[in-house]
C-alpha cells in the first residue's frame, strides 16, 4: 500500500497560491478544499482559480468539493484540469451516475463520508470510485482536531475494501499531523491530507517528508 501526501492549499497564502504549490512540489497531490457556504459555513475558492493553478504546477491536483449540487459542478472540475475530484455523498443526487462521468471525463472519482455518514450503505458503491475519503473533522475548516472516534470507520472501510480486492484509495483529511498519522496508517488509510501540519511549518516540503516517513513506519 503506497502512502500519498497531499499537502491542502487551504492553509496556503491564496494571495501567493502559486508559490505555495511550488513549495510542497515531491507531495503527491495537491488538495484543493473548494467550499461553497452552503455545505459548509466556509467559502474559498472556484472553477477560475483551479483552472490556474493547474496551469501553475506540475503536482497534479486533488479538488475537494464541500459544496451543494456536486452533479452539476463536479464535471467542471475534470475540465478546469483536476486529476481527482471528490464529492459529498451527502450533497449528491446520483453519486454512482456522477462518478462514472467524472471518469469517463478522465479524472480519478473519489467520494466523500461526513463524520456521521456510515460506509455501511455504500458497499456496493465502492468499484464505481477510485478514492473513498473519510473526514477526520466535520469539513469547513483547517487547523481542527483529529476525530479518534473516526478510527473504526477507517478500519472497516479498509476491510471492505480488501473483502472485495479493490484497488481504491483511502483518504483521510482533517487533523492529520505528526502526532495523528501514524494512528490512520494503522487503521488503513493510504492517503493523507495536510493543511496546517504542511503549510504551518517552517519548511512545508519537508514536513511532507516527515509525514510521509511517519505514515509508511
Ligand atoms: C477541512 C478541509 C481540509 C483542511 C484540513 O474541511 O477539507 O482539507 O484543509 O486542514 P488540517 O490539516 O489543518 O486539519
Ligand atoms: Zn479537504
Amino acid at each position: 500500500m503506497a502512502v500519498q501526501i497531499n499537502p491542502s492549499i487551504l492553509s496556503a497564502d491564496f494571495a501567493r497560491l502559486a508559490d505555495e504549490a511550488k513549495a510542497v512540489e515531491g507531495a503527491d497531490w495537491l488538495h484543493v478544499d473548494v467550499m461553497d457556504n452552503h455545505f459548509v459555513p466556509n467559502l474559498t475558492l472556484g472553477v477560475p482559480v483551479v483552472e490556474s493553478l493547474a496551469r501553475a504546477t506540475d503536482t497534479p491536483l486533488d479538488c475537494h468539493l464541500m459544496i451543494e449540487a456536486p452533479d452539476r459542478w463536479a464535471p467542471q472540475y475534470v475540465e478546469a484540469g483536476a486529476g481527482s475530484v471528490t464529492f459529498h455523498v451527502e450533497a449528491a443526487t446520483a453519486p454512482v451516475r456522477l462518478a462514472r462521468e467524472i471518469r469517463a471525463k478522465g479524472a480519478r472519482a473519489s467520494m466523500a463520508l461526513r463524520p456521521a455518514t456510515p460506509i455501511e450503505p455504500y458497499e456496493d458503491l465502492l468499484p464505481e470510485l477510485d478514492m473513498l475519503l473519510i473526514m477526520t473533522v466535520e469539513p469547513g475548516f483547517g487547523g481542527q482536531a483529529f476525530l479518534d472516534i473516526m478510527l473504526p470507520k477507517i478500519r472497516r472501510t479498509r476491510e471492505l475494501i480488501s473483502k472485495h480486492g479493490l484497488d481504491l484509495w483511502l483518504q483521510v483529511d482533517g487533523g492529520v499531523s505528526a502526532e495523528t498519522i501514524e494512528r490512520c496508517a494503522d487503521a488503513g488509510a493510504d492517503v493523507f491530507v495536510a493543511g496546517s501540519a504542511v503549510y504551518g511549518a517552517s519548511d512545508p516540503a519537508e514536513a511532507v517528508r516527515a509525514l510521509r516517513t511517519q505514515a509508511e513506519s
